[in-house]
């Protein structure tokens, strides 16, 4: 055969952002050209067997294997536990060294040299992602999927006089806001995740499934009450500050203890700012989601930094990046557009805003006391060092 591209030369990695246009198309043709060497091989042998006529089967050599060891389903079904109570396919590597999508437990040592390096997957250390509960999560979130078309009881949706409307869809909108970052943080680590964390994949994939069905209930929410209201500069700082987190522990440890804490207190205080059957319908099926992820990203933090070689070098990295990460929440938490439709609904008229914000100072209080309390179970003790305010800037 002879090569169909041309002879290797020294690219740029292809830039996967790019659209598509000739000049991606020139790179990706220029990246396959490069290593023509790795595949190309491969593509001849295999045609030269095939025109000789002859079979490999080397498939079938169990050398290296765990061939016959077989999984055995538990109460529940066949659950991930199950097969990795077979140490070869159930035991993590600390650290990953595939890069490539060879499955744990398969023979893959005699192909190593040959494999292609995927140079986006960076996150090699179990204890980054890691946490002992993501295998009970992940069963749980397959099993309490629901489905925000039809599980909602749309068709009883009673109109609202028209503040507790407009704050009702308010809130909607900052929660639509919301929940995209919280699907498009786990989805950008996910990708970076190598094979050998496959439960931590497959975890983060619900969580990324559950954050589309929050944004697009709360979005349809908005839509058949009145209709969106405001986005928010604010809002949208706090969101960036999550996204660009540098690494996967740090960004869940915003999101999932701080962020989604907060979310999770907005749910659980749904039977004071939900007006109507639908509305506590929605936060009571969205807690439970919400419960899963927060729930990882304790055990994500504690996982980090028990494992950690120097504790307290890695507590430092994480209060450093905590002193930022919490003050540009704050900024979101603090928006007209998040306190005020909140304060209306609480109270329960725009008339009783006043009332309404003393409420959610004590909201406030509770709220940061479960954060410090999620950062120490985690590990990580805040309340020293934490400059998120305690009381409401505006509590007397
Ligand atoms: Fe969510
Ligand atoms: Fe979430």
């Amino acid at each position: 055969m002879s090569n169909p591209l041309a002879l290797p030369v020294d690219v740029e990695p292809l830039i996967t952002s790019l659209p598509l246009s000739e000049e991606g198309l020139i790179h990706y043709e220029e990246q396959f050209s490069r290593h023509y060497q790795g595949w190309s091989e491969i593509l001849m042998e295999n045609h030269e067997r095939l025109q000789r006529g002859s079979y490999s089967l080397h498939w079938m050599n169990t050398d290296g294997a765990n061939w016959g060891k077989r999984a055995k389903p538990s109460s529940r079904g066949l659950t991930y536990t199950d097969t990795n109570r077979i140490p070869a396919y159930g035991t993590l590597p600390e650290h990953a060294e595939w890069r490539n999508f060879a499955p744990r437990g398969s023979v893959r040592e005699p192909y190593r040299e040959r494999m292609p390096v995927l140079d986006e997957y960076v996150v090699m250390e179990r204890d980054d992602v890691w946490a002992d509960n993501v295998l009970t999560l992940y069963e749980e979130a397959k099993a309490r999927q629901w489905n925000a078309t039809r599980d909602i009881p749309w068709g009883e949706l009673e109109p609202l006089p028209e503040d507790l409307e407009k704050a009702t869809c308010q809130l909607c909108t900052f929660l639509t806001e919301v929940e995209f970052v919280a699907g498009d943080f786990p989805a950008k680590w996910l990708y970076r995740i190598p094979q050998d964390f496959l439960e931590v994949k497959s975890f983060l994939a619900t969580q990324i499934m559950d954050e589309a069905r929050h944004q697009e209930v709360f979005r349809k929410r908005a839509i058949a009450g009145g209709g969106l209201l405001h986005a928010s500069p604010g809002f949208e700082w706090a969101l960036k500050a999550i996204l660009e987190a540098p690494t996967h522990t740090m960004g869940t440890f915003l999101l999932n203890l701080l962020g989604e804490g907060l979310v999770l207190s907005i749910f659980r205080s749904g039977e004071m700012i939900a007006k109507t059957f639908v509305d506590k319908e929605i936060f009571r099926r969205c807690l439970q989601d919400e419960a899963r992820h927060v729930s990882y990203g304790v055990l994500q933090l504690k996982t980090h930094l028990d494992a950690a070689p120097d504790r307290e070098a890695a507590l430092e990295q994480m209060h450093r990046f905590a002193d930022v990460g919490e003050m540009v929440i704050l900024t979101a938490f603090t928006e007209a557009a998040l306190v005020e439709p909140v304060a209306i609904l609480l109270a329960g008229s725009l008339g009783k805003i006043d009332q309404g914000m003393q409420g959610l100072a004590h909201v406030w209080t509770m709220f940061i006391e479960e954060y410090f309390a999620r950062c120490d179970r985690a590990g990580f003790d805040r309340r020293a060092r934490s400059r998120i305010p305690l009381s409401a800037p505006w509590a007397s």
